[in-house]
């Protein structure tokens, strides 16, 4: 529910390229209209599959009208198949037929129980049940058969179905061939699995509101990527974007801001126009369903108690100093938060974050922790009183204030395990102690994610140099779209990421290292074209990150795969930064 906005600004010194690319597919369509010659895949796709054995001397052809089959009994995977047959007529306009019971289909979907299940497990005992980078594992044979997709659980379809589709060739609708020209499959083998299972993306739409409609796009993008965890950040000082049914107003009033700043920075020139926006509980059900469909949870985050200002908008009474807040019209850190010693504190988070379960089944819930100043704490009465009942005392280590949040959080985690979830928190909440089965969201470089592994808690790593998007890509600021400037996160550093830090961690304690994830906060990001401007081609770097082996990652290769990936997000209309450094 979009409730008011402000006007596109003409901030995209890329728009020229759409002119150039007009020329490339004239250019393209004259040539096609001379030679219609089949067109072959090419299994070099992001991120790079782990096993591909090519058979390049023989190929399969694939054609308008051959059957692909699956089992029409589950719902997932003719969901997957559906999918398949979409992706192969808008990339190459062979019309596939869905025929789920056609065992000789040419392309085939096939679900297989794991090795181990036929398995007798000791007396008694389970077959051990495969990892979740397991689960999403599949294999792809090209032969003269045709095409076998197969994997253990629908997930695994669903990402073999990704690959075969990111193979193929683009054939253009411009050609004018009828029917368009074949696409020859090289025979080939390939056994694939992702390296980690957490594999994120963070969207902030607290500082801007993105619609429904968009979010749709970014998930499909991120699927295509292989992404499989979208951490949808809901709440922020200059807006709340959550409807809480308890609680109207939350949404209603704290969503919207009287004006916003312009320009990167705090110029002190305001806009003069209303902002606003939240999602109807309603919409979030939707784009749960939307992200199940392409196999990515949406962890949600309440920031808390810090970054609360747009809620203290609404509930003064929940400050320290009781107000009046406004919802907060530029950027930065807000001494204002949450007050630690109000007991009421506490009847707000559980009215927040149980409706927030009602709607979200993800089983980690982000509670935020980041950025809570404690100046406001330190001179509370309510605070103060809170921290002598409890008996919270400095021990060189935690601040009496850090332990409160610590407290707080430990009030929201046994509320959420009572929901039957798991609390992520930004590395911030190590500061006065870890509650006993807290994940560290480690965003301040690595070490507070080294620290909690290392006191066996279960980190995502998402160090800001190498993970924060809304950072410039170019190191020409003058070719890019203005944003945070104070670094560079090109593709090439992010790739160049090691998320195990095999020189600090041993072994074991590395294996508490769930994944990585890229964050694009949107302080300077107002506009769907300039989010997908800094999220592309950064993703596809992030994405060898998260999905393959040191031992295959190489940047050099990874650009000359690159250009097949950007005409896919041609295909999909996605704006991207066309150069690479
Ligand atoms: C953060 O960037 N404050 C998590
Ligand atoms: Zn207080």
């Amino acid at each position: 529910m979009l409730l008011c906005g402000r006007k596109h600004r003409n901030l995209y010194p890329f728009i020229p390229e759409i002119m150039k690319k007009k020329l490339f597919l004239l250019t393209t369509a004259c040539v096609c209209m001379l030679t219609v010659v089949a067109q072959r895949a090419d299994y070099r796709i992001i991120p790079l599959p782990k096993e591909v054995q090519l058979d390049s001397t023989q190929v399969f052809t694939l054609r308008s009208g051959m059957h692909v089959s699956y089992d029409a009994n589950d719902m997932e995977v003719t969901r997957v198949a559906q999918f398949l047959q979409q992706w192969v007529a808008e990339q190459t306009g062979q019309e596939l037929v869905l025929a789920s019971s056609d065992d000789k289909a040419p392309v085939r979907l096939v679900l297989t129980p794991p090795a181990n299940s036929k398995k007798k497990g000791k007396k008694g005992q389970q077959p051990a049940e495969p990892s979740p980078q397991q689960q999403e594992a599949y294999t792809i044979v090209v032969a003269d058969g045709g095409v076998l997709l197969q994997a253990q659980k629908p997930v695994g379809l669903f990402r073999a179905a990704q690959t075969l589709r990111k193979s193929l060739p683009f054939i253009s609708k411009s050609s004018n061939a009828n029917p368009p020209s074949a696409v020859e499959l090289p025979y080939v083998r390939i056994s694939d699995q992702p390296r980690f299972a957490y594999r994120g993306v963070l969207l902030d739409c607290g500082r801007h509101f993105f619609s429904v409609d968009f979010i749709k796009q970014y998930l499909d993008v991120m699927a295509l990527h292989g992404c499989n965890q979208f951490h949808w950040h809901l709440t922020e000082d200059q807006g709340w974007r959550f409807e809480v049914k308890a609680m109207p107003q939350l949404a209603l009033k704290g969503s919207i801001r009287k004006q916003t700043v312009i320009g990167p920075g705090n110029s002190g020139i305001y806009d003069g126009q209303p902002y606003g926006g939240y999602y109807t509980q309603d919409e979030c059900r939707e784009l749960v369903r939307y992200a199940a469909e392409r196999y990515i949870n949406i962890v949600p985050e309440i920031d808390l108690p810090g970054h609360m200002q747009s809620a203290l908008h609404v509930y003064p009474e929940l400050g320290c100093t009781g107000g009046p807040y406004p919802v907060r019209t530029y950027w930065g850190v807000s001494r204002e938060v949450l007050c630690g010693g109000n007991p009421e504190t506490l009847g707000f988070l559980s009215t927040v974050l149980g409706e927030l379960c009602d709607v979200f089944p993800s089983k980690f819930i982000h509670i935020g922790g980041d950025e809570c100043p404690k100046d406001r704490w330190r001179e509370c009465p309510k605070c103060q009183a809170k921290i002598q009942e409890l008996g919270l005392k400095d021990d060189g280590k935690h601040s009496a204030e850090n332990q409160l949040q610590t407290y707080i959080n430990h009030e929201v985690e046994t509320f959420l395990k009572s929901r039957g979830r798991d609390l992520i928190g930004w590395d911030e909440i190590l500061a006065g102690g870890l509650t006993e089965g807290a994940v560290v969201m480690s965003w301040r470089g690595t070490k507070g994610g080294v620290e909690a592994a290392k006191q066996h808690h279960r980190v995502i790593m998402s160090p800001n140099v190498y993970s924060y998007i809304d950072h410039p890509q170019l190191k020409d600021l003058g070719k890019q779209p203005r944003t945070t400037d104070s670094y560079i996160v090109s593709a090439s550093k992010i790739y160049s990421f090691e998320p195990v830090l095999p020189d600090e961690l041993t072994p074991e304690e590395q294996t508490n290292i769930l994944g990585v994830q890229t964050n694009l906060w949107t302080e300077h990001v107002a506009f769907p074209e300039h989010a997908f401007y800094q999220l592309l081609p950064r993703l596809g770097a992030m994405s060898e990150v998260q999905w393959c082996l040191p031992e295959q990652k190489d940047f050099e290769d990874f650009s000359r795969r690159l250009p097949r990936l950007k005409k896919l997000y041609d295909l999909l209309g996605v704006p991207y930064c066309r150069q690479l450094e």
